[in-house]
């Protein structure tokens, strides 16, 4: 069984319907073997496109894996994000405070540190990854200019942005953003409410949806809305014959007129298998806006 491939956006650029995420890759304990294994195996299932960011530190692993078959690099889209700087440690030195970089210099290190360690050339997609509250558009835009120039990087996005931060830097940035990477879950709505759902489908970009499964708590619940929510996701998993709660959950995902993609975040082949199985789950109108009820802790008004 795989997956289909999706139009991110006006200019032709396809990523995977489903999205791996390597956040958690340093906690999996792969080696570079085993971590190819993995990469390999989803591939085969279609998802193709890869996400990272250089301060997830999965780069370095990735790129050894990588190493081990260099012609896979070819077959996949590489997204890596930039822009945040923590204390302790990074490329461009360790910072005693941390917080956002979106300087020209800051971008374009940030790059070629990520390229050195995934070891390739170019990176698919490259996304601001928090909004920096003193980014100037026009050293953004000129930075990636450059790295458009250079062939280092063929796209460029956005993460977690205001649609007032999406609009300014999209309106200096001629090639158009890719896709502004969010949190989305049935836990955690407020993007349902912020305008860059409907902003990305105005502008003909998905969104990227990072933590669709609340990481993992939503599987887990630690608290009273957790626990309504598991109990409605497993009543419409009865309801629907889905074989998991996670299907219901990117069902409920994927229901969104703005076509977003989700990204995965598990190290277990198994439960990718399933995330995929799934992607034919439908909800009925009744059953989406339940599990919003049961988030939401009352109906509609
Ligand atoms: N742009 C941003 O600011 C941003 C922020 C956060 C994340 N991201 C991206 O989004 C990706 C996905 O985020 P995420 O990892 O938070 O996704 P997620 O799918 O919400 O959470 C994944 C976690 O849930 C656990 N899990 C999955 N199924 C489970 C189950 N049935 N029971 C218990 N635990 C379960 C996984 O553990 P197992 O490994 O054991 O399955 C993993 O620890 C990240 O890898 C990253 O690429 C982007």
């Amino acid at each position: 069984m795989t997956i289909s491939r999706a139009a991110l956006c006006p200019n032709g650029l396809e990523v995977s319907q489903l999205i791996a995420g390597f956040w958690r890759l340093k906690h999996w304990g792969l080696s570079a073997k085993e971590l190819l294994r993995f990469i390999q195996t989803i591939m085969d299932m279609g998802i193709t496109t890869m996400d990272h960011a250089m301060v997830y530190r999965s780069e370095a692993p990735f790129g050894e894996a990588l190493a081990l078959h260099p012609s896979l690099r070819q077959q996949m889209e590489i997204v890596s994000k930039c822009g945040i700087r923590p204390a302790g440690f990074g490329p461009l030195g360790a910072a005693q405070t941390s917080h956002y970089d979106s300087g020209y210099a800051a971008i374009i290190e940030s790059v070629e540190a990520s390229l050195q360690d995934l070891r390739t050339d170019y990176l698919d997609i490259l996304l601001l990854h928090r909004p920096d509250y003193l980014m100037d558009v026009h050293e953004i835009a000129e930075a990636f200019a450059r790295l458009k120039s250079q062939g280092k990087v063929r796209y460029f996005g956005v993460s977690n942005f205001s649609t007032a931060q999406f609009d300014l830097l999209q309106g200096v940035w001629s090639d158009g953003l890719v896709t502004n990477q969010i949190e989305l879950s049935p836990y955690h709505m407020q993007a349902l409410d912020s305008g860059t759902l409907e902003q990305c489908a105005g502008y003909g970009v998905r969104p990227m949806l990072w933590s669709c499964l609340a990481g993992g708590h939503l599987l887990n619940p630690i608290d009273a809305k957790g626990q309504r929510l598991l109990a409605a996701l497993q009543r419409i998993r009865e309801e629907t014959g889905a074989d998991s709660v996670e299907q219901v959950v990117y069902a409920w995902v994927l229901a969104l007129p703005s076509q977003p993609l989700p990204l995965l975040g598990t190290s277990k082949l198994e439960r990718v298998t399933d995330a995929v199985k799934g992607l034919s789950v439908q909800l009925s109108r009744e059953q989406w806006y339940s599990i919003w009820e049961a988030s939401n802790g009352a109906p509609v008004p």
